[in-house]
């Protein structure tokens, strides 16, 4: 079959096929542990279940606005500056079908043909493939078990050309479990300012940080509006990964491309799980402690039994994910 040029020059993802195969596995009646995905040991907690239900027979079961209903634009913005210190605007903020999805809007939106991103490896696997969607160049530079795996300013800078348009970065890192300290995040940012280039903070697993890390984002920094992208998720810290709920927190003009690109493809997230992120984002939050505390050596003890750097800063559920023999991450 003829395909287009674009899509051959990705791959399926890795975590998508892992999950495929598991399944295919399990229906064969194959009692396997699938460490495919990132995914939580624990059900998305009861109050956020009981409001969708709830969203449910109040029927809102229409379309959204593209960029997500209003109260949970706001909630965002207020969760985030509570949790992470920020100053946004709902007008800065875009409800997207889960954290990749907000990953892929703004790279499409800002990288074309020749850019180059910088992606400090190891990498989570799906960042390559979607900058090479848009056309752009995936440009890696390393870090180092002796340094935690956090990368540095002074590597980005070096590897910065007059095509870099992007650095992405997720700290604490998948799969390294890496965190990139607030100072040296500074430091990174001040790069991307001289050097007029995007910084994209994913911070999906900022709540995942074990002492003596704390949730961090550059975002609490004055002036960084307008050089960074922050990528944020429901999947994980709420173990809400099926409910497929993300946002994305830009300047004004970042946003707006993004929901007209989103207005395109998937319109509105899911209504149900827009009522559901909404409480996450409004309700308690004792429940990602507990999760810590199991997946730091509780009954979640297989996932530390398996972390790849047990001694690295901090470990992650994403690290969690990444050393299955069938996984074929980097
Ligand atoms: C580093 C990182 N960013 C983003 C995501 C996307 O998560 P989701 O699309 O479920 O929000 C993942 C998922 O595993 C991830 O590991």
């Amino acid at each position: 079959m003829q395909l287009t040029e674009r899509i051959n020059r990705i791959q399926i993802s890795p975590t998508s096929a892992v999950i495929a195969e598991a399944e295919r596995l399990k229906a064969k009646g194959v009692d396997i542990a699938d460490f495919g995905p990132g995914e939580p040991d624990f059900p998305t907690p009861d109050h956020i279940k009981k409001a969708a239900v709830r969203a449910i027979e109040q029927n809102y079961t229409k379309y959204t606005p593209t960029g997500g209903i209003m109260p949970l634009r706001e909630a965002i913005c207020t969760w985030h500056k509570r949790e992470l210190g920020s100053s946004y605007d709902p007008k800065e903020c875009v409800v997207n079908v889960g954290g990749k999805h907000s990953i892929f809007n703004a790279v499409s939106v800002l990288v074309q043909q020749g850019d180059e991103v910088i992606i400090p490896a190891p990498y989570w696997v799906s960042y390559p493939d979607i900058v090479k969607y848009a056309g752009g160049k995936p440009v890696h530079v390393e870090t180092r078990p002796e340094d935690g795996f956090s990368v540095k300013a002074s590597v980005i800078e070096k590897a910065i050309t007059a095509k870099t348009r992007m650095v992405i970065l997720s700290s604490p890192n998948n799969p390294t479990g890496g965190v990139v300290p607030p100072d040296e995040y500074e430091r990174i940012l001040a790069v991307c300012k001289k050097r007029n280039v995007w910084l994209m903070s994913d911070e999906c697993y900022s709540h995942f940080t074990y002492e003596p890390h704390k949730p961090y984002s550059i975002a609490s920094v004055a002036e960084s509006k307008q050089h960074v992208i922050i990528i944020g998720s429901m999947s994980k810290t709420f173990a809400m990964t099926g409910w497929r709920i993300g946002y994305t927190l830009a300047p004004e003009a970042l946003i707006q491309a993004t929901v007209k690109l989103q207005s395109q493809s998937t319109s509105n997230p899911t209504s149900i799980a827009q009522h559901a992120a909404l409480e996450a984002m409004r309700g308690s939050m004792d429940s990602v402690p507990v999760m810590l505390a199991e997946y730091a050596g509780g009954a979640g003890a297989s996932s530390t039994a398996c972390a790849p750097f047990p001694e690295s800063p901090a470990r992650t559920l994403a690290a969690r994910s990444t050393r299955s023999p069938m996984s074929p991450r980097t």
